[in-house]
C-alpha cells in the first residue's frame, strides 16, 4: 500500500481546500527531524531524519532497541529538547520557531509527560505534586482539582503522602495524575510500566487508556512491552535514530509503511 493510501486511512490526506485547523488536522507533524549531541568530531547523531505525522486522538506505541533514540524523539516532540534540523508542529504550534519561554507556554496545559522514573518532587506531597502544574497553568482551585485527579487514579487516601511513602505503582499513578490534570491534548509516556511489576503495570496501562478515552487525547507511549504495543492503534519502531517500521494495528486498518 502506498504511503498516501495509508495516510488517507488515517484521515491525513488533506486537499488544498481543507482547512489545516479542521478536526482531522494532525496533532504532531514532524519532518526531517535531526538531533545531534556534542559538536565537531565528538558529535553524536541521535535522530537522523524523522518524519512522523500523528492524527489527533491516536494511540501510538514507540518501540525500538535501547539507544535507538526513543526518549530523545519524545523529548523533541514534547518540546523538552529542540531539534537541530527539520520542521515540527505540535498542537498547532511551530516548535521549531518558538523561543524557550514561548515553548514553555505552548507546552503548558497542552502536553503531559510521564517519565519512566516518575520524577516526583520528593519534598512535596502527592497533592502538591499534582497541584503545582495546575497552579502554573493558572487553574483556579488547583488543590481541589488535584485531589479529584488523585482520587480518579485511586489515590484519594494518599493525598498527604510524600513520594518516599508511596509504592512504585502509587508513584507512577501520581505521575500520571500530574501529567493528565491540566487535561492535555497530547500525552507522552516513556516506558510507564518499566519500573513496575506485571500486575501493577497492567493497572497503570488500563488507567492511561481509560483516562485517554475520557479526554480524547493523543497518547504516545514508549515501551518494550509487545502486549502494551498491541493495545495501541499504531506501532512505530525506531532503529539507530530512524523510523524502521510504522504499522497500523490489525483491529484498525492493517498495513505497514516503510
Ligand atoms: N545526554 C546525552 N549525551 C550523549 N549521548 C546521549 C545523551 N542522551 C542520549 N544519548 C545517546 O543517544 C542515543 C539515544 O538515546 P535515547 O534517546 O535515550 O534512546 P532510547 O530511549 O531508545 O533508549 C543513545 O546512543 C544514547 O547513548
Ligand atoms: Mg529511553
Amino acid at each position: 500500500m502506498s504511503d498516501r493510501l495509508v495516510l488517507s486511512h488515517m484521515g491525513l490526506v488533506t486537499s488544498p481546500s481543507q482547512s489545516p485547523d479542521s478536526a482531522i488536522a494532525p496533532t504532531i507533524h514532524a519532518h526531517g527531524l535531526k538531533l545531534s549531541l556534542g559538536s565537531g568530531d565528538n558529535a553524536v547523531e541521535i535522530l537522523r531524519g524523522i518524519d512522523l505525522v500523528v492524527p489527533r486522538g491516536q494511540t501510538l506505541a514507540l518501540l525500538g532497541p535501547s539507544g535507538s533514540g526513543k526518549s530523545s524523539l519524545m523529548a523533541v516532540l514534547s518540546g523538552l529538547e529542540r531539534a537541530g534540523a527539520g520542521s515540527l508542529t505540535v498542537a498547532g504550534q511551530d516548535f521549531a520557531r518558538l523561543d524557550e519561554d514561548a515553548l514553555a507556554r505552548a507546552r503548558r496545559g497542552r502536553i503531559g509527560v510521564v517519565l519512566q522514573a516518575f520524577h516526583l518532587l520528593p519534598t512535596m506531597t502527592a497533592l502538591e505534586n499534582v497541584a503545582t502544574p495546575l497552579e502554573l497553568a493558572g487553574t483556579p482551585d488547583a488543590h481541589v482539582r488535584a485531589a479529584a485527579e488523585l482520587t480518579a487514579v485511586g489515590l484519594g487516601h494518599r493525598l498527604s503522602h510524600y513520594p518516599a511513602q508511596l509504592s512504585g505503582g502509587e508513584q507512577q499513578r501520581v505521575a500520571i495524575a500530574r501529567a493528565l490534570a491540566p487535561r492535555p491534548e497530547l500525552v507522552f509516556a516513556d516506558e510507564p510500566t518499566g519500573n513496575l511489576d506485571a500486575r501493577t503495570g497492567a493497572q497503570i496501562v488500563d488507567l492511561l487508556f481509560a483516562r485517554r478515552a475520557e479526554a480524547g487525547s493523543t497518547l504516545l507511549i514508549i515501551t518494550h512491552d509487545e502486549a502494551l504495543a498491541r493495545q495501541c492503534e499504531r506501532v512505530v519502531t525506531l532503529a539507530d535514530g530512524r523510523i524502521a517500521s510504522d504499522t497500523l494495528a490489525a483491529h484498525d486498518v492493517s498495513d505497514t509503511v516503510g
